[in-house]
C-alpha cells in the first residue's frame, strides 16, 4: 500500500515517530514538513489530499496540532474522506463504516505509542460496504452537486 504522509510544524515529531514505527515496511511518500518552522497546514493537507484523490497514493495520513485543521482542509478535496481520530475504536470504524482514505492525527493530542496503534489498525481494517456504501454514495452525490 502506498501511503502519502504530511504534517505541519506541530505534527512533524509525530510524523517522524510514525515513519520509524507503524509505517516501517510500507511505501511512503513524505510531503513534509521536515522542520519545526511554522507553516500553513492547508498547504500540506491539499498536497496529500490530491495525491490520494488522484490515485497516486492509496491512503493518506495528516498531522497537525489537533488534526482538526488538516481534516477540515482535506475534506474540501473531491473524493476525500478524512477522519480525525484520537482513539483506536474511531480509527477502526472510520475504515469499516466510512471508508476513510485519510487519517488525521493531533501531534499535541496523541502520543507516539497510541498513534502507532491507531495507524496500524486504520491501515488494516477493511471497508464493510453494503449499507455503508449507500450512505457514502449520498455524500459523494452532494459533493458532486456542490461543485457544479
Ligand atoms: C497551528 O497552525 C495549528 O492551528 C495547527 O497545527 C492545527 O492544530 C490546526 O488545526
Amino acid at each position: 500500500m502506498t501511503i502519502a504522509i504530511g504534517s505541519d510544524h506541530n505534527g512533524v515529531a509525530l510524523k517522524e515517530a510514525l515513519l520509524q514505527s507503524a509505517l516501517q515496511g510500507h511505501t511512503v511518500r513524505d510531503f513534509g514538513v521536515f522542520t519545526t518552522e511554522s507553516v500553513d497546514y492547508p498547504d500540506i493537507a491539499f498536497a496529500v489530499a490530491h495525491a490520494v484523490a488522484s490515485g497516486e497514493c492509496e491512503r493518506g495520513i495528516l498531522i497537525c496540532g489537533t488534526g482538526i485543521g488538516m481534516a477540515i482542509a482535506a475534506n474540501k478535496v473531491r473524493g476525500i474522506r478524512a477522519a480525525n481520530c484520537s482513539d483506536v475504536y474511531s480509527a477502526k470504524m472510520s475504515r469499516r463504516d466510512n471508508d476513510a482514505n485519510i487519517l488525521c492525527l493531533g501531534g499535541r493530542v496523541v502520543g507516539p505509542g497510541l498513534a502507532a496503534e491507531i495507524v496500524t489498525v486504520w491501515l488494516n481494517e477493511p471497508f464493510a460496504g453494503g449499507r455503508h456504501a449507500r450512505r457514502l454514495a449520498k455524500i459523494h452525490a452532494q459533493e458532486e452537486s456542490a461543485q457544479l
